[in-house]
């Protein structure tokens, strides 16, 4: 596991960037998973940034969001489509067709799971995974607990994974209950994965990851594991471990 230790949250943000933008220029064709929340917003602006000084085209790069809201449209502003397109897919010449997204919104949920876990398969998995990471050590929507063998699937949000987001909604009535997440092997089967680690509040689950314990009751920790894992932290995030 490589850690990268940056000032602040915008040189984070910038490293991130820069290391994706060389592989999506290297590839003929490349796979990007993503995430979304706060931490990663600035790494999208990045990517929205280069491409409008350098040009990097996204015509040969296909994406898979982690996870999505169960019941949520996708036009809702707190929808993780709706996210994804504004801070990111709205701006970079993409084609629609290569974007997935869980659809929260699907009539049949298990069928739904189902089918995300083939089409990444059948895409030939994920060549770089953007993850993030909740205060409980989840990645996705992967909740303390979930099996490490897990593939995609419909999960119970802890409350405090519904606390941390209702800052984003108008009440925390308003925050969904369940959503659709890839699981946790289905994210470690990806070629490599960079976790952009950020902030005071994030400080407990990167000192916790770093001691090395793989369990259940983390699944972050399951990236000790990994043979390619990249964390990028800033200053704030590693005040714990330094
Ligand atoms: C979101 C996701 C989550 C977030 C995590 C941290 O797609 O996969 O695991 O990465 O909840 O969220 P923020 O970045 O808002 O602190």
């Amino acid at each position: 596991m490589e850690l990268i230790k940056t000032n602040d949250y915008q040189e984070m943000s910038r490293v991130a960037a820069d290391i994706i933008i060389q592989k999506v220029k290297q590839s003929k064709q490349f796979t990007l998973g993503l995430a979304t929340g706060s931490t990663p917003e600035g790494l999208y602006g990045n990517l929205i940034e280069d491409q409008k000084q350098n040009a990097t085209s996204y015509r040969h790069v296909t994406t898979f969001n982690l996870d999505e809201y169960v019941g949520m449209k996708r036009s809702d502003p707190n929808s993780y489509h709706y996210y994804m397109k504004t801070q990111l897919f709205d701006s970079i010449d993409i084609p629609v067709s290569q974007i997935h997204l869980p659809k929260g919104d699907a009539t049949d949920l298990g069928q739904e799971c189902l089918c995300y876990e083939e089409l990444i398969q059948a895409n030939g998995g994920i060549d770089l995974q953007v993850l993030g990471i909740g205060q409980n050590g989840h990645i996705g929507f992967n909740e303390p607990g979930t099996s490490l063998h897990s593939k995609t699937h419909v999960v119970e949000l802890a409350e405090s994974t519904r606390e941390a987001n209702a800052r984003f909604f108008p009440s925390i009535e308003e925050v969904p209950t369940q959503a659709i997440t890839m699981g946790i092997s289905t994210i470690v089967q990806s070629k490599q994965i960079l976790l952009l680690v950020s902030g005071n509040k994030k400080e407990q689950a990167l000192k916790r990851l770093l001691q090395g314990k793989i369990s259940e009751e983390f699944p972050a920790s399951i990236l000790n594991q990994h043979e390619n894992v990249t964390i990028i932290a800033d200053k704030e995030a590693l005040s714990g471990v330094l």
